[in-house]
């Protein structure tokens, strides 16, 4: 039913898995939660419904993920907090469909994100034509979540103007938002929440300010801890894009993906892995997603013009793309890497030759 959609929504995407868990289990659920809490992580996290499989969909500390979970289940909402590309956004997909089945009902933030996205808008015909009314009403995505028990997601909600975020102090520490036009209010009913993310890395953004942020739990998102953990993420994740793209799935990219990982981590943290040689940070912030397009990038070429194996020719340019972000100090930055560290490794030289031919 969905193999034609780009990208299914992760309530049907793992439809069976959630099946699964509904049918599995018994422990007590939350007022209007599609599952207890307990199953909700085993969804994230991965583990046995029954017979049935659950993939990992998150890694990482599964405290985290408990508090962000039980969080959901008290009168506080849930702000996840990081870097770019440490799973913000995913985790709080996921999270809305374990708990509601339902993650669409979101807003994105943005410097023009105004707010009838937040409360409601009107059906500006029937507005003129019969006056305010229930049924000119607009209700935005957070409204719908009030009304349907749900989880609402709030993508980027420091990059919204202040007195856009202002407009959940209500809803948030009354549940209720009211409809001063129609001399009402809508009362939200058990089940609802918020789930809203910020990357703590942007600059000229709206801090929240105190009074809403008294109402959010935060839980900060972590890069991945071990080079190995990384690999896995971006191994899984290559691996369900490739299919969901329909990419010929190369016959080895693990090389390749520990290359491009063991890269990101190198200039990330300032050092190269076995710790004895300082490299440069660039000015990007090399997340796990970036190695994630990295390496689905390198797949596309390696499918399209080269032998189907994924080399060092597919990646390399990804490579350059991802770290040099600001022409000039990222492209020393890059250099030296280049010469002090990729050249002094015996089995990196097909890599290095890649990286020469393009950087000219
Ligand atoms: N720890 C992790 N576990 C699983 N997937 C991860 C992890 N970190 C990053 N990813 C992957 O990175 C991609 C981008 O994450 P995203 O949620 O868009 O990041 P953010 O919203 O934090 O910028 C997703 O496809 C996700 O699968
Ligand atoms: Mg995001």
């Amino acid at each position: 039913m969905t193999t034609e959609v780009l990208r299914p929504h992760a309530e049907d995407e793992y439809a069976s898995e959630l099946t699964a868990l509904v049918a599995t289990d018994d422990k007590p659920r939350p007022p209007a939660w599609r599952l207890s809490p307990a199953a909700v992580v085993t969804y994230l996290l991965g583990g046995k419904a029954g017979d049935v499989e659950i993939s990992p969909k998150y890694v990482g500390p599964r405290r985290l993920i408990e508090v962000a979970v039980a969080t959901l289940a008290t009168d506080r909402a849930l702000l996840l907090l990081g870097v770019p590309g440490t799973a913000k956004t995913w985790v709080s997909e996921h999270l809305a469909a374990a708990i509601s089945g339902d993650s669409t009902l979101l807003v994105q933030g943005t410097a023009g994100t105004a707010e009838e996205s937040i409360r409601y808008g009107w059906n500006y015909a029937q507005l003129i034509a019969q006056g305010p009314s229930e049924a000119a009403l607009v209700p935005s995505p957070v409204q719908r979540a009030m009304t349907e028990a749900k989880i609402a997601r709030i993508e980027e909600l420091t990059r919204m103007p202040s007195d856009v975020q202002d407009a959940l102090i209500t809803i948030l520490s009354e549940k209720a938002l009211p409809i001063s036009e129609l001399a009402t209010e809508v009362q939200a009913r058990k089940g609802f929440n918020v789930i809203a993310t910020a990357n703590d890395r942007d600059k000229g953004v709206n801090e929240l300010s105190s009074a809403l942020r008294r109402r959010f739990n935060t839980v900060v998102l972590p890069l991945p801890d071990s080079a190995e953990d990384e690999i896995e993420i971006v191994a899984r994740r290559v691996a369900q894009l490739g299919s969901a793209l329909e990419l010929p799935q190369p016959d080895d990219a693990l090389e390749e993906i520990r290359r491009v990982v063991t890269i990101f981590r190198e200039l990330r943290s300032g050092r190269t892995e076995d710790g004895r040689t300082a490299v440069k940070s660039p000015s990007g912030t090399l997340s796990t997603a970036e190695a994630i397009s990295v390496v689905t990038g390198g797949i596309a070429l390696s499918a399209h013009f080269g032998d189907g194996v994924l080399r060092p020719t597919d990646v390399a340019g990804g490579i350059l793309g991802a770290v040099v972000k600001d022409p000039s100090a990222d492209r020393v930055v890059w250099s030296e890497y280049l010469e002090t560290v990729v050249r002094e490794r015996d089995d990196w030289a097909p890599f290095y030759r890649a990286c020469r031919e393009i950087s000219g």
